[in-house]
């Protein structure tokens, strides 16, 4: 690396050599109820332990402490095109909703360790209940509104709530999308249904209907407790604060539990070392909270460090694709946070909208989620004038692992390039054959020197096994983490990243495993055999295509059958997972490419349909089976 980012550099190092003296020092950044005895336990690796003994809640991080210096500031900001509804809670507001929701939890049951699923639109609610169980010490695991019954079912089986928290329903592009509708019938699929619903009614679906003894109407409980004071429940700081699940190989998702005290000094360090978000300022980002994005820098984040944060239901371009700068020419935040697909949506419009606004409250954009093409890095850093910052960080991780740290140095950016490693990832390239580290410009595994920083998942929600097995068994010669990411750094020591190691695709940034797809695709009842590939895609980054045998041919014997077949195959896809799922096309074949061990190649049709070279094909058991996916993808 050039030599002249020393600043950066002692820093990060410093945060690697010495870990607990770095880390105890950023431990200070909270409050804390009980200090720790150990900064770090790690007697069991891979499984990191930080601020042992110490005792915290998020919740009164982000909320309770703020409200000497600043219970009349805005600390979140709800703005909704999709209803029509701009609301603001000040802190003090909002400490009074969370204590209302934590009330309410409770008259429902809910106690420390409960799990509470929350199913919900982009509503201020969602936020209550989140930082609600916090307070509380209950455990929130967020589903993305984007999920059908049966993914929302698979979810409920693994953290089997007491409670889900959801909403008649939410409005995506003027359509509705009916969450209660939705969750029923994922309760009825569900071996382990919760004993209570708690119901956020908009008023949207008119025909909701109640089950009695089962649901609860929020606005009926909330008027009950009114005026209700929960004190925080303490809680050591490696006790499970939230499991997020998130797509990986296999079919069933994995659920990413984060701690307590980790997570609140990770996500406060980084909101001042990182996006240097200060105390009185506010940050806007567009993701949503069923993501890690909408977690860590819609909720937690911005409010740990005493911002005012933006919580916008509804899309880029509607009513028009000025929508988001009107957004910050009406409530100048210092720092943005969105994805590079969105980006890419917005330069597809008339830059006259970017210019009707005053966005000079900007002085920084990140991105994240998905690979950012130099072209739209360029467009955005030029229409905006200001440093656009792309890094590079998973759910599993909470916070970056790749990226610029303004806050210690202002490096210069490089087009296309996240940077470099955080404070406290010890981060390697790693040759795949033997774990040995690769050379500039040479394409390795981006993999992690355990112990993981605080704020990275602890475990596998209910299975230590798998998170090792998962995690850290791609390497049998050393212990790392293997992010399941391609990169390279070039010779002055920027990093870029390739695409994904294993089968995880990245659609307009949402993290899809094609082994969802195709169990999805399977429950159909014609499809005898699939395999879903991601296709790059100039927009969405990739979109998901399958490849399916059919048991019937006779159904698909005209194009004007297989065209209706295909429909057919993507309805059910929208039923199973849900519609961010769906595949852009369904190929019948009568065969799959395979080699004659039996293994799917699902990298040669990836290269088919993006009409690359497959490469070596001497291992194929049917080479005729490629015939047919080419003639597929030609439309014969
Ligand atoms: O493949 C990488 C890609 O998104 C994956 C993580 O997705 P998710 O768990 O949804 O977390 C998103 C948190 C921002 C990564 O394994 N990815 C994320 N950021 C980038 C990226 N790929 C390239 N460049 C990025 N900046």
């Amino acid at each position: 690396m050039a030599a002249e980012y020393n600043v950066y550099k002692a820093f990060h190092q410093r945060s690697i050599t010495d870990r607990e003296g770095f880390w105890a020092e950023q431990g200070q950044l909270i409050d804390w109820h009980k200090p720790w005895t150990k900064v770090l336990d790690y007697s069991r690796p891979p499984f990191a332990k930080w601020y042992v003994g110490g005792e915290t809640n998020l919740c009164h991080n982000a909320i309770d402490r703020h409200l000497d210096a600043r219970a009349d500031q805005k600390a979140l900001v709800y703005l909704s095109t999709e209803v029509d509804v701009e609301q603001a809670y000040t802190y003090r507001e909002l400490h009074a909703e969370v204590n209302r929701c934590a009330a309410i939890l409770q008259s429902l049951g809910v106690a420390k360790g409960d799990r509470v699923i929350i199913y919900m639109p982009m509503i201020p609610e969602a936020a209550f209940a989140m930082l609600a169980c916090a307070r509380i010490g209950a455990i929130h695991s967020v589903v993305f509104g984007g999920f059908a019954a049966s993914s929302l079912a698979a979810r409920i089986d693994d953290a089997k709530p007491k409670l889900v928290v959801s909403s008649d329903a939410g409005m995506r592009a003027g359509k509705a999308v009916p969450y209660k509708h939705l969750l029923d019938e994922a309760i009825r699929l569900s071996s382990f249904p919760p004993e209570k619903v708690l119901l956020v009614n908009r008023g949207i679906d008119k025909g909701m209907a109640m089950v009695a003894g089962r649901d609860e109407d929020y606005a009926e409980l909330r008027a009950r407790h009114m005026d209700a004071k929960v004190p925080v429940t303490w809680l050591e700081s490696n006790e499970p604060s939230y499991i997020l699940y998130t797509s990986g190989t296999t079919g069933k998702p994995k659920g990413v539990q984060r701690d307590v005290g980790g997570h609140a000094v990770a996500l406060t360090a980084s909101m001042k070392h990182i996006y240097c978000g200060a105390a009185g300022q506010t940050m806007f980002t567009t993701s949503d909270i069923g993501w890690v994005v909408g977690h860590s820098y819609i909720v937690y984040g911005p409010l740990l460090a005493g911002m005012t944060t933006i919580l916008y239901e509804g899309t880029p371009i509607r009513p028009d694709p000025g929508i988001w700068w009107k957004i910050v020419q009406d409530y100048k935040p210092t720092v943005m946070f969105s994805s590079p697909t969105a980006i890419r949506v917005l330069k597809k419009q008339d830059p006259a909208y970017l210019k009707k606004y005053d966005v000079s409250s900007i002085k920084m954009l990140f991105l994240a989620g998905e690979p950012l093409d130099e072209p739209t890095h360029r467009w955005i850093s030029d229409a905006l004038e200001i440093p656009v910052v792309d890094h590079y960080w998973q759910t599993e991780t909470g916070w970056p692992i790749l990226t610029a740290v303004p806050g210690i140095e202002k490096t210069p950016i490089k087009f296309g390039s996240p940077s470099f490693p955080a404070y406290g990832y010890d981060l390697k390239l790693l040759r795949e054959a033997d774990a040995s580290e690769a050379g500039p410009d040479e394409k390795a595994v981006v993999a992690i020197v355990p112990p993981l920083p605080p704020g990275v998942m602890s475990t596998v929600w209910g299975d230590d096994d798998r998170f090792v097995r998962t995690y850290f068994s791609t390497f049998s010669k050393k212990l790392v983490y293997s992010t399941f990411d391609w990169g390279i750094r070039d010779k002055d020591g920027y990093h870029f990243i390739l695409g994904r190691t294993d089968d995880v695709i990245n659609v307009a940034g949402h993290r899809l495993g094609t082994r969802e797809i195709e169990e999805a695709i399977q429950a159909h009842s014609n499809i005898a055999e699939v395999a879903v590939v991601g296709v790059a895609d100039a927009l969405k980054g990739q979109m998901p295509v399958a490849f399916a045998v059919v048991k019937d041919v006779s159904k698909i014997a005209t194009p004007a059958a297989r065209a209706a077949h295909e429909k057919e195959v993507m309805a059910t896809v929208d039923r199973q997972l849900g519609a961010i799922g769906r595949p852009a096309r369904v190929h019948f074949v009568t065969m799959l490419p395979k080699t004659r061990s039996g293994k799917m190649l699902r990298r040669t049709m990836q290269a088919l349909a993006e009409g690359r070279d497959p490469g070596d094909l001497t291992t194929i058991e049917d080479p005729t089976a490629l015939e047919q996916i080419r003639d597929a993808l030609a439309g014969r």
